[in-house]
């Protein structure tokens, strides 16, 4: 894939490369493992955005732990609708356990706020974020992300997993929406 691309008619050029994810996702499981040392996390992947962090992040991750995924949806094109439209794959088997949401991008944190409020009623134990992006209003808003691997403002961002309108996931790399 070349530095730049178009699609929908939506101009998108490289802003992270291959190169600089792989790193900060090797720093990032470092982190993991030094924070969970000697316990056995459950690391939850927030589908869809987060699957292709979250296969790189486990490979590197090398402390026992155990992946469950759940699937939220809350944007439609280039803006956040604010209606969360699904969650599920939160069950008991996370009673007591040490959770370790992965998310893709936090945004305005408000699908974090909804994870969070249906951890607490399962009674898990403790419960941290890792996001590959964090957005601008999230950090506003005091929005809490113990690992981060990117601080950004507020440029629409794909690749990696990350999509526009469903498209885009498929790529190593990140792009952002080149906007006039
Ligand atoms: P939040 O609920 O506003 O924090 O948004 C979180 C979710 O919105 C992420 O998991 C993504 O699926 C999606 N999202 C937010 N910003 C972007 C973006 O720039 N590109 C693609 N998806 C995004």
């Amino acid at each position: 894939m070349g530095s730049g691309m178009k699609i929908k008619g939506l101009e998108f050029i490289e802003f992270i490369s291959e190169e600089e994810i792989k790193q900060k996702i090797h720093w990032l499981a470092s982190e993991i493992d030094k924070h969970y040392a000697g316990k056995t996390p459950v690391l939850l992947p927030v589908l869809n955005g987060s699957f292709m962090f979250a296969a790189d992040l486990l490979k590197d991750i090398t402390i026992p732990c155990r992946v469950s995924f759940v699937k939220v949806s809350s944007y439609e094109g280039l803006g956040s609708t604010g209606q969360l439209k699904t969650l599920i794959g939160l069950d008991e088997s996370l009673f007591k356990q040490d959770i370790l949401i992965v998310e893709d991008i936090v945004d305005t944190g408000l699908t974090l706020q909804k994870i969070m409020g249906e951890l607490k009623s399962l009674g898990t134990g403790s419960v941290e974020v890792v996001s590959l992006l964090r957005k601008k209003p999230a950090r506003e808003k005091g929005v809490e992300v113990k690992f981060t691997g990117f601080e950004i403002d507020n440029e629409f961002v794909l690749g990696y997993g990350l999509d526009y309108d469903g498209l885009g996931r498929n790529y190593r790399q990140l792009f952002q929406a080149v906007i006039e």
